[in-house]
């Protein structure tokens, strides 16, 4: 079969012939690869900076962010059958017994970070024409999302984020009761997306469903494509080349919750000293290592004190967010039918993959189809 993957030895992309698998447990599941998003994390392995195939493989097959339809099933699975669309997670168990969060299918909070991670650590991803998993690992996808339903994994970063910003919130009193008339947790509360690419549109998204109203605060001055898309939503975009932090603050009033999607630390720390009362911070950057940077660490400090602020990551994914993020999906898709599609800006046959990965990033989301 053919594949897309990297020869980390030889700093090497390369398409890749790969062995085609066969299902070997009884709850395992074939499944045709429909289509691949491409992200910045498969950009970044293209770089060398992390990626490893599994252990006695010289190469990786990329991809994380997949599409699939189920052509075989193993004796034991129940739920899926020949014909169903899946989407698979990513994250897969360490292997110490002691581990609970892996022992409990919660490896994104696995405690040893020896988990591994389809086409990215030790596991061979899915940027090829078929792969083997198991039930445990899929979520269904039903036909009407088949458009869409390849943004799943990238909103689980942001179903995960809300669902802890969530857990955390219900300190307050009030909070929990904001969903009884319908408009969504977030009714009357302002939210700050910091960034609007995929991570931070599909963010976004959520957190207007949730009912907040949405700012994104993001480079690119208007107009601009992302800055359409945001305002087709019902969200307002600010540019922060136009807009400094302080007067952002001033025109928003109390910001409730900020969704950090821009991976930069210097406009993070920046709008961490804007974080309302009571406000939460979600973090989903990973930016690569750079030389120190002033930040306004007393000030920030004593806001996270004196204004019950919290911080949150948010990595990876639980079966749960997959779920949620599929059932999003269909709510973006009923609200917003053009927006949803055009987040996917390319769809892509697998010669193109170079471009993709190491030429000039553009688009919001790329996708290799198989
Ligand atoms: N936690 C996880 O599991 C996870 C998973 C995937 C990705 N991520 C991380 O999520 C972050 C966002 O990913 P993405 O794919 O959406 O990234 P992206 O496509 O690069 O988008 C970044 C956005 O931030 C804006 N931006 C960049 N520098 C800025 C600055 N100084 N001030 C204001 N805005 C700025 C960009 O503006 P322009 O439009 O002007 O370029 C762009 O809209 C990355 O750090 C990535 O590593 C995390
Ligand atoms: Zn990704
Ligand atoms: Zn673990």
């Amino acid at each position: 079969m053919k594949g897309v993957g990297v020869v980390p030895q030889q700093k090497e992309l390369r398409l890749i012939d790969h062995l085609e698998p066969a299902i070997a447990a009884p709850n395992e599941l074939k499944i045709r690869t429909i289509e691949v998003g491409i992200c910045g994390t498969d950009r970044e392995i293209c770089t060398f900076a992390y990626g490893q195939g599994p252990a006695g493989c010289d190469y990786l097959v990329l991809g994380h962010e997949c599409l699939g339809e189920v052509t075989e099933v193993g004796p034991a699975v129940k739920g899926f059958k020949p014909g169903d669309l899946v989407v698979p997670s990513v994250r897969r168990p360490c292997g110490d017994p002691n581990c609970i969060p892996c022992r409990e299918g919660r490896q994104d909070f696995c405690e040893t970070w020896k988990f591994t991670e389809r086409g990215i650590n030790q596991r061979h991803g899915y940027m090829t024409e078929m792969f083997v998993e198991e039930d445990r690992y899929l979520t269904p996808v039903p036909p009407g999302l088949r458009d869409v339903a390849v943004m799943a994994e990238p909103l689980t970063i942001a179903e995960k984020g809300l669902t802890q910003a969530w857990q955390v919130q219900t300190r307050l009193p009030g909070w929990e009761h904001d969903n009884r008339d319908g408009k969504g947790r977030g009714f009357g509360r302002n939210a700050v997306v910091l960034g609007a690419g995929p991570i931070g549109l599909l963010g976004g998204m959520k957190l207007l469903i949730e009912g907040f109203r949405v700012f994104f605060y993001s480079r690119s001055p208007k107009p601009n494509f992302k800055a359409d898309l945001a305002e087709q939503i019902g969200a307002e975009y600010i540019s922060s080349l136009e807009t400094s932090v302080e007067e952002l603050a001033k025109r928003i009033g109390n910001i409730d919750l900020v969704y950090e999607a821009v991976g930069e630390g210097h406009v993070t720390w920046e709008v961490m000293r804007v974080l309302g009362i009571n406000g939460v911070f979600i973090m989903t950057g990973i930016p690569a290592e750079k030389a120190p940077i002033p930040v306004f660490a007393d000030n920030i400090m004593r806001n996270i004190t004196l204004k019950n602020q919290a911080i949150i990551g948010t990595v990876n994914a639980s079966p749960q967010a997959f779920a949620d993020a599929i059932a999003d999906l269909g709510e973006f898709k009923r609200r917003w039918p053009q927006a949803i599609n055009s987040l996917i800006t390319g769809r892509h046959k697998i010669d193109a993959h170079r471009e993709l990965l190491i030429g000039k990033a553009s688009g919001i989301k790329n996708v290799i189809q198989f």
